[in-house]
């Protein structure tokens, strides 16, 4: 499974902010915000990471995240020359796709819970991924704003709308969508909609009515927010906040979950560490890799989560992403 952030797009809802740079390097609380997507690509088990972004965007998140050696993954890096929608991706990644599935992830979507932990949700949906589409559905209040999906009685998926005015369920798709390689040849099938964009929303219609879409209920122990509207972004800092200090744990640093998940050794952790400033300077997130690094060496058998558990008291130690 290969992956893709989109993290292009207009910004029209966070201008001025986004007359400066994209949304997706905008903070969400301790990190540009195209961590959090890329964090679970990563929790995914995924390596081989695409990033598109706009020609103004494009060589600053290159700056930032450059090849992806450090981490041990790749990323490779396409320009969406404008912003026609988010199923356009795949015609933009269609050479890094070739011919394997991939997962699509939105760049101002953050996700937080333990599906997105450990080998059994998320990362299981990644490995058994055979063939079709695979999309979820997260209940909202008012999930106008999003593509909505209609349910029979026996609670099958058997519509999905766009931003619909009368939402037929209140189940609204996340930008976290996976396909098969297909999926090229199905968004050159699709007519641009009344606002002129390649819609993901039709991607998934195409799969449902060839009777090939998979739609997974997140249930409500997991966290999906949009960064989309200064209050939402100043909403998904709060929320980040509010656990990174809880827990003394961060969510969606990299270069943790690069060492966790066996991307890189210790050796290659150290130098990423290196890599930040070191003392006098004051770096809390160098601080933070250095304490991980600690408790994996204090730990029996290098294994972290009984010491985190200790330092955070929390009741799932291995609650971050
Ligand atoms: P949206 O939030 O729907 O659009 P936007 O980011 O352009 O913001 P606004 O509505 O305020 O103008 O986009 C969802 C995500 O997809 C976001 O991360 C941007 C990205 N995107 C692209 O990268 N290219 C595109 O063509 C579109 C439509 C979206």
């Amino acid at each position: 499974m290969k992956g893709i952030v989109l993290a292009g797009g207009h910004g029209t809802r966070l201008v001025p902010l986004t007359q400066v740079v994209c949304k997706q390097l905008l903070p969400v609380y301790d990190k540009p915000m195209i961590c959090y997507p890329l964090s679970i690509l990563m929790l995914g088990g995924i390596r081989q990471i695409c990033i598109i972004s706009t020609p103004r965007d494009l060589p600053i998140i290159r700056g930032f995240l450059g090849d992806g050696g450090s981490l041990g993954v790749e990323f490779t890096y396409v320009e969406q020359p404008r912003p026609e929608g988010i199923a356009q991706a795949f015609l933009l990644a269609e050479e890094f796709i070739g011919g394997d599935p991939v997962t699509l992830i939105l760049g101002d979507n953050v996700f937080y819970g333990d599906f997105f932990q450990g080998e059994d949700g998320f990362a299981r949906a990644v490995r058994d991924f055979e063939r079709g589409g695979l999309i979820f559905g997260y209940y909202l209040g008012d999930p106008r704003d999003f593509g909505v999906l209609e349910f029979d009685a026996a609670g099958l998926a058997v519509g999905i709308e766009e931003k619909p005015l009368e939402p037929k369920s209140n189940y609204a798709v996340p930008g976290l969508y996976a396909y098969d390689a297909g999926v090229v040849e199905v968004v050159r099938g699709l007519q641009p909609s009344a606002r002129g964009e390649l819609e993901i929303t039709d991607v998934n219609r195409t799969y449902l009515e060839r009777g090939d879409l998979r739609v997974d209920r997140l249930g409500r122990g997991i966290a999906w927010l949009d960064t989309g509207t200064p209050g939402s972004l100043q909403a998904a800092s709060s929320f980040v906040e509010a656990i990174e200090m809880r827990q003394g744990l961060k969510i969606a640093c990299l270069e943790e979950i690069a060492f966790d998940q066996g991307f890189v050794d210790r050796a290659g952790f150290e130098a990423l560490i290196a890599g930040f400033p070191s003392p006098p300077s004051e770096c809390d997130y160098r601080e933070y890799l250095e304490m991980v690094l600690a408790q994996k060496d204090a730990a029996p058998g290098g294994q972290r989560s009984a010491l985190t558990q200790d330092r955070a008291a929390a009741s799932s130690p291995r609650s971050r992403l």
